[in-house]
C-alpha cells in the first residue's frame, strides 16, 4: 500500500500536476508567460463547471452571507455553491455528526502523540523549522471519514464536474515558544497558489481564534478576470507586495476564518489568502486539509 502510494505520489508531482506559478517566475519573456497562461487558462475555460465558479463575474446581490449551518443530511444546498460562485468562501457550521468529530480527534491526538494506533497511508512525519515550530503530518484513509468524504464528494462534483478524490493531510503544528515577527511569504503575505482554478477544504474540530493563525481571503478575489490575469502576467512574488495584486484586492473585503469548534471551510485559493500570524508563542493548531491538484491533473484539463 504505502510503495503504490509514494509511486502515485512520485508521477503526480514530477509529470502531471496542475501548473502553478514556478513557470512565470522563472521565464522573463512576457510572451511566453502570457501564451503559458492563455494556454491553460483556455483548456479551464472548457469545462463548463468552471465558468459559473470562476469565470462569470460575480453578483453582488447574491453574495450576502458566507457563514453556514449544516443541515440534517449533511447536503450541500444551491444558496451555498452561489455564495461560494460569488465570494470564493463558503463556512459550514457544526459540519460532522458527533461521532465523527470523535474519530477525527482520536486520529489528530495519534498525530500529535505519535502513537501510531491507527492505520495511516505513510509514516506520519514531524519536522521542525529553525527549531520554531515543530509540525506532525499524517495521511489517513478518507474511507474513514464518511461525512467529510460526502462534502468533498459534494463540491467536486459540482465544482470540476466529477467526483474527484482528495489528498488529505491531518496536521499537528506546534509552536516552540516562538513568536512570528516577520511575515513569511507564501503564508502569512497574501498570495495566490496559482493561476488556474484552485480549492482546499478545511475542517477543524476546534475552536480557531484570531491568535490561532485563521485563514485570511480576499472575497470574489477568485474570479479570472483582466485584472486577475494582469497580476500573473506581470507579478514578481505572486503576492500583496506586487501592484497587481492590490489592483484585485481594491474594494473587496477581507475575511478572517475564526471558527467554532467543527467548522468545515472551503476556500478557493487560486484567489487572494494567507494565513494569520500566530499571536501565542505556544499556540498548538489542529488541521484537517483535502486538497485536489493531485486528484485533478493537467491530464483532465487536457483531455476535457
Ligand atoms: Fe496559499
Amino acid at each position: 500500500m504505502n510503495l503504490i502510494y509514494k509511486f502515485k505520489k512520485l508521477i503526480n508531482n514530477r509529470i502531471l500536476r496542475t501548473p502553478g506559478v514556478t513557470f512565470l517566475k522563472k521565464t522573463s519573456s512576457l510572451k511566453k508567460k502570457k501564451q503559458h497562461i492563455n494556454f491553460w487558462i483556455n483548456r479551464a475555460k472548457s469545462n463548463e463547471n468552471f465558468n459559473n465558479f470562476f469565470f462569470q463575474s460575480a453578483e453582488l446581490d447574491k453574495a450576502s452571507t458566507i457563514r453556514f449551518s449544516s443541515n440534517k443530511n449533511f447536503l450541500v444546498g444551491e444558496e451555498i455553491f452561489s455564495s461560494l460562485a460569488n465570494n470564493g468562501l463558503i463556512i459550514i457550521e457544526n459540519a460532522l455528526p458527533s461521532c465523527e468529530v470523535e474519530k477525527i480527534i482520536s486520529y489528530l491526538n495519534d498525530l500529535k502523540n505519535i502513537k501510531k494506533k491507527f492505520n495511516w497511508l505513510a509514516n506520519i512525519s514531524s519536522s521542525t523549522r529553525n527549531n520554531e515550530t515543530l509540525l506532525n503530518l499524517g495521511i489517513p484513509d478518507i474511507k474513514n471519514f464518511p461525512i467529510l468524504k460526502n462534502y468533498s464528494d459534494q463540491f467536486t462534483k459540482k465544482i470540476y464536474g466529477k467526483i474527484v478524490l482528495p489528498s488529505v493531510q491531518f496536521h499537528h503544528l506546534k509552536l516552540l515558544n516562538y513568536i512570528e515577527k516577520d511575515k513569511i511569504r507564501g503564508e502569512t503575505y497574501l498570495h495566490s497558489d496559482r493561476f488556474l482554478p484552485h480549492f482546499k477544504i478545511f475542517y477543524t474540530p476546534f475552536n480557531i481564534g484570531v491568535g490561532d493563525a485563521p485563514l485570511k481571503f480576499c472575497l470574489g478575489s477568485h474570479k479570472i478576470n483582466e485584472k486577475y490575469l494582469a497580476f500573473f502576467e506581470n507579478a514578481v512574488h505572486f503576492d500583496e507586495t506586487d501592484i497587481d495584486c492590490k489592483k484585485i484586492m481594491e474594494n473587496k473585503k477581507i475575511e478572517i476564518v475564526t471558527t467554532l469548534p467543527n467548522t468545515l471551510y472551503l476556500c478557493f485559493t487560486n484567489g487572494i489568502h494567507s494565513r494569520s500570524s500566530f499571536l501565542n508563542p505556544n499556540s498548538e493548531r489542529y488541521m484537517v486539509f483535502l486538497q485536489y491538484v493531485e486528484g485533478f491533473n493537467k491530464l483532465d484539463y487536457l483531455l476535457n
